[in-house]
């Protein structure tokens, strides 16, 4: 993006002051998202299993973000207690924005999918993303206007053949921000969800690998 472009929308776009926590950010779409918040001013948490890969966050550092990261395996509660913790302390109590992006993709045919497969993609897609909600939502009410992005998928609405597991996480996740954005609507937390079509990340070349 041309610097001009950039720094008009900055003045319109400002972050300033707002809190993020962005689940999954040591790359892909999540390391997209973490650079934009922290680019318009938001002091963003993120986090991934991988601690040698979160440590190449810390560059956005040096280029003024603010960003801090913490090791996290979303499919473990314990993990999600912990982030959440981390995350109270660092913002003062206060999240202005979660955003549910960590995510795995199974490609395989249904019948060969094991039970340990199907446990680990719904707790890694879709218990993680409950979970977190529940855990952020004191914090959300505190900020003035919370806000929860669920990165969901167009697989959570096709047919979508070799993905059944995948395809069901982010249906259930679509139906987990319709339910949560009318229950919080009072608490004055706003709940949406973005679906992405394909975007040639680590994900995708390891589910193109899988299918030749
Ligand atoms: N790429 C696409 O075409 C596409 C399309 C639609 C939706 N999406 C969705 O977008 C989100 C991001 O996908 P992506 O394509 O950017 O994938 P990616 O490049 O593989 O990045 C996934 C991120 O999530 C982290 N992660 C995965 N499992 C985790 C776990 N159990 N605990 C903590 N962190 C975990 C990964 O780090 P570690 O592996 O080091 O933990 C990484 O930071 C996913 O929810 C995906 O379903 C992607």
């Amino acid at each position: 993006m041309a610097a001009a472009e950039r720094g008009s929308r900055e003045e319109r776009w400002s972050l300033a002051g707002a809190t993020a926590l962005v689940t999954g950010g040591s790359k892909g779409i999540g390391g997209a998202i973490v650079e934009e918040l922290a680019g318009f001013g938001a002091r963003v948490h993120t986090c991934s299993r991988n601690a040698a890969e979160l440590e190449c966050c810390l560059r956005w550092e040096e280029k003024g973000m603010r960003v801090t990261v913490s090791v996290c395996h979303v499919s473990v509660p314990a993990d999600r207690e912990k982030l959440m913790d981390t995350v109270r302390q660092t913002f003062d109590g206060k999240l202005s924005i979660l955003v549910n992006n960590a995510g795995q993709h199974l490609v395989k045919p249904t019948v060969e999918c094991t039970m340990e497969e199907y446990k680990n993609v719904m707790a890694t897609n879709l218990e993680s993303s409950f979970h977190l909600c529940q855990l952020a939502h004191p914090l959300l009410a505190r900020a003035v206007g919370g806000n929860i992005i669920n990165i969901s998928s167009i697989a959570s609405s096709i047919g979508f053949a070799g993905s059944t597991i995948y395809t069901i996480t982010k249906g259930a996740l679509n139906q987990l921000t319709w339910s949560l954005a009318t229950e919080w609507a009072p608490h004055n937390i706003r709940v949406n969800s973005v679906a992405p079509g394909f975007i040639a990340t680590d994900m995708v070349e390891k589910g193109s690998k899988t299918h030749k």
